[in-house]
Formats: structure tokens, C-alpha cells, sequence
């Protein structure tokens, strides 16, 4: 089967199945109440998901997503009002960012496991950073446990680098916290690094679905 990944506005319906792939990925999971409260922070929060489709999504009159070579892609869209109605399409990885004074941290990211590694975190962290400049956030800041090294190894790739830790930050196991930090994002030289990165994630993404509608048609 093809799948044709996109990433658009989380919204009040996502939030079961968002919380099933937390169940599967954290092991503090936030409460329903604490999503309801962070989507409704429109000033300072945004939320997104991300979806598969098997077969290229129908473009949308509003402009919310962008076909960018024969992918649908909010990755540089203005962010939209929320809509009211659940996606027909599955729901399977989802990522936030919420702005303190004026840097971008991000909250959360997770993918669900039976689509990790293949781009759709990578295709989250976008746009969380396309949603970071939207909140006119100098930089991004986030925490990743230590044991981490998954996770760590995608911020590094997009320039997010080691900044200190916060010892015994998670409570389930005590673990420390590293603390990552991008440059400013709108420098010119994260600028570059961020298109180059974003040309090869769409080109990958659209490799595997055109691999995938060959193999099985
Ligand atoms: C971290 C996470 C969101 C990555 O999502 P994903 O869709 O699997 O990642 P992608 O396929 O987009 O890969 C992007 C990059 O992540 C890193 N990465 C992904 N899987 C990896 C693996 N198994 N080993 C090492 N690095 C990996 C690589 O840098 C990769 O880039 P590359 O393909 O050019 O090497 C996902 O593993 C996840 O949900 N983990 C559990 C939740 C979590 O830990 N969230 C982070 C909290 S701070």
C-alpha cells in the first residue's frame, strides 16, 4: 500500500488516538484536559499531527496544505483555524511547541511505531520549526532524556545542540534531562541548513510512496 504522509493543525477530535500513540512512547502521558488546554492556547501553543494516506489526499480549496511535488505538505503553510470535524485519514505521530518569552520549546513529538523511520518525525520537527517562526521565536529549545539517542539524533541533524542538563528532570526514573538549543532560526546559515534538510526529507517521503505504489498496485 502507498503512504502518502501530511501533516496538519491538531484539533480537539485527535485527541484519543493522539493519546493512544503517547501511551505508546512516553511513560508519563498527559491527560486529555492538558491537550484541550494547550490547543486552546492559540496565542503562545501549536499542535500538530501527522496522517497517512494510501492514496494522495485531495487538495484543499483553503489552501491549509500545499502540493509540493505530488505530496501534500503543510510544511510551509499558515497555520488555520482549527476544524471542527475528525480527518478520515489515520492519525500517526503528532508534536508541539509552545512559546516562553521569546524561544520556541518543544513540548512533545512522538510517531507511532509501526511508521517510525520514515520520515514522519522528521516531517513533525518542520512543522513545529515553520510553526516556531510563525510564533516569532528567536530559537528552539527542547529536554530529551539522555538515554534518548534516537530522538537526539534527529534534533542534531537539525541543528539543535547540547546546551546543559537538568539533573533527574523525568520522575518516572530520574533520569536528567539534556537541553538542546538551535541557533536563531532566522540566520541565514540555519536558513540554508533548514532548506537543504527540507528539500531531501519531501524527496525521501516522495520516493517511498511512489516505491510503495509500485510494489503494490
Ligand atoms: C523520535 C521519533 C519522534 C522519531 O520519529 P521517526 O519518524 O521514527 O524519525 P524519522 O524517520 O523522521 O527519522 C528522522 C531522523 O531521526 C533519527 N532516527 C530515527 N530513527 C532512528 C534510529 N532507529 N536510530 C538512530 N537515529 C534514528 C535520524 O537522525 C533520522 O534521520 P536519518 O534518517 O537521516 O538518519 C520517534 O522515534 C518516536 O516517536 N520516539 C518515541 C517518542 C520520543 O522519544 N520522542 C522524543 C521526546 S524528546
Amino acid at each position: 500500500m502507498a503512504m502518502y504522509y501530511f501533516i496538519e493543525p491538531m484539533i480537539e477530535a485527535d485527541i484519543p488516538q493522539v493519546q493512544e500513540i503517547e501511551a505508546q512512547s512516553f511513560s508519563t502521558p498527559w491527560s486529555a484536559n492538558t491537550y484541550r488546554r494547550e490547543l486552546r492556547n492559540t496565542s503562545s501553543c501549536r499542535y500538530l499531527v501527522a496522517r497517512v494516506s494510501a492514496t494522495p489526499p485531495p487538495r484543499q480549496n483553503n489552501g491549509q496544505r500545499l502540493r509540493r511535488n505530488g505530496l501534500l505538505s503543510t510544511l510551509l503553510a499558515p497555520f488555520l483555524p482549527q476544524e471542527a470535524t475528525p480527518s478520515e485519514y489515520a492519525l500517526v505521530g503528532y508534536g508541539g511547541v509552545w512559546l516562553t518569552v521569546d524561544d520556541a520549546h518543544i513540548t512533545t513529538i512522538a510517531v507511532d511505531p509501526r511508521h517510525r523511520g520514515r520520515g514522519v518525525g522528521e516531517l513533525l520537527l518542520n512543522g513545529l520549526i515553520d510553526a516556531a517562526f510563525e510564533l516569532q521565536a528567536r530559537m528552539l529549545t527542547l529536554e530529551v532524556r539522555v538515554s534518548n539517542l534516537v530522538a537526539q539524533r534527529l534534533y542534531l541533524k537539525y541543528g539543535f545542540q547540547p546546551g546543559g542538563t537538568r539533573p533527574r528532570y523525568y520522575t518516572d526514573n530520574g533520569e536528567d534531562a539534556l537541553i538542546m538549543w538551535t541557533e536563531a532560526i532566522a540566520a541565514p546559515e540555519y536558513q540554508d541548513r533548514l532548506s537543504t534538510l527540507r528539500r531531501r526529507a519531501l524527496s525521501r517521503l516522495q520516493a517511498q510512496a511512489n516505491t510503495a505504489v509500485t510494489t503494490h498496485p
